[in-house]
């Protein structure tokens, strides 16, 4: 009922979140990945869809219920993510890249379990850069037209509104949002630095779900849809 009676400002508007951590195969028993517990992403996508937006939730491995009435596309690695959120990102009118993705991957994935041969000798790992979802979706023609609005995260050790600043116009995006303090991994609560053209919006403490209907209001607003 409460959710019924809540303004809905962005009733119309197709949201796509990625969230979660992503997984790098080394070989079928093996991989790397980051730690992310998917939980501001999908309360981010929660809060979009009472907001009255259609939400597809790109999630990488966690273990979290989906959101009700969000549409959910589990992958696993970076590249498999990539393809789904440019691909749903076409006729998206909002992307939020929430996703704690793997920034590279080996260059090889084996494709039986590599055994240790008695030796002692240590398997040498080569990497590749993985493809960067959020710079390229950005600079998509319709993010570039205004058409889709582009939020990232940043996860900094230091020098936060400095770096997010920075990230922020390297990713070509009109919103970047710094999570602040201490690791927040798996948390339920978090506090958050929103940088856009014009500045620093901070939204204190709080739970993550909270934070998510805040910040969802924040870009309903930057889209031109008011929280009534
Ligand atoms: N991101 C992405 N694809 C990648 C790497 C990052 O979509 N391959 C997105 C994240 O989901 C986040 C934003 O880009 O919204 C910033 O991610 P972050 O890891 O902080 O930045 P990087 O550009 O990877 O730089 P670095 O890790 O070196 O700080
Ligand atoms: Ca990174």
């Amino acid at each position: 009922l409460i959710a019924f009676l809540a303004p809905k400002p962005l009733l119309g508007q197709r949201v796509v979140v990625t969230a979660g951590p992503t997984f790098e195969a080394i070989d079928p028993v093996r991989g790397i990945t980051n730690h992310s517990s998917g939980k501001m992403g999908f309360a981010i996508a929660r809060a979009a869809r009472e907001a009255g937006a259609e939400v597809t939730l790109v999630a990488g491995p966690v273990h979290l219920p989906t959101p009700r009435g969000v549409q959910r596309i589990d992958v696993q690695s970076a590249r498999d993510m990539h393809a789904a959120a440019v691909d749903e990102a076409l006729s998206a009118d909002i992307f939020i890249a929430t996703a704690a993705v793997a920034d590279w991957r080996p260059a090889q994935e084996a494709d039986q379990k590599i055994k240790k041969d008695g030796s002692g000798e240590v398997p040498q790992l080569a990497f590749v850069e993985n493809p960067d979802i959020l710079a390229d979706i950005a600079h998509s023609a319709r993010a570039q037209s205004g058409a889709l609005y582009c939020v990232g995260f940043a996860a900094e050790s230091e020098n936060l509104e400095a770096n997010a600043q920075a990230k922020r116009v390297r990713k070509g995006v009109p919103l970047l949002v710094a999570n602040i303090g201490p690791a927040t991994f798996g948390k339920d609560d978090n506090a958050l630095l929103l940088v856009d053209d014009e500045g620093v919006t901070e939204l204190p403490h709080a739970s993550k779900r909270v934070l998510a209907q805040q910040l969802v209001a924040e870009i309903a607003r930057r889209v031109g849809g008011e929280m009534a």
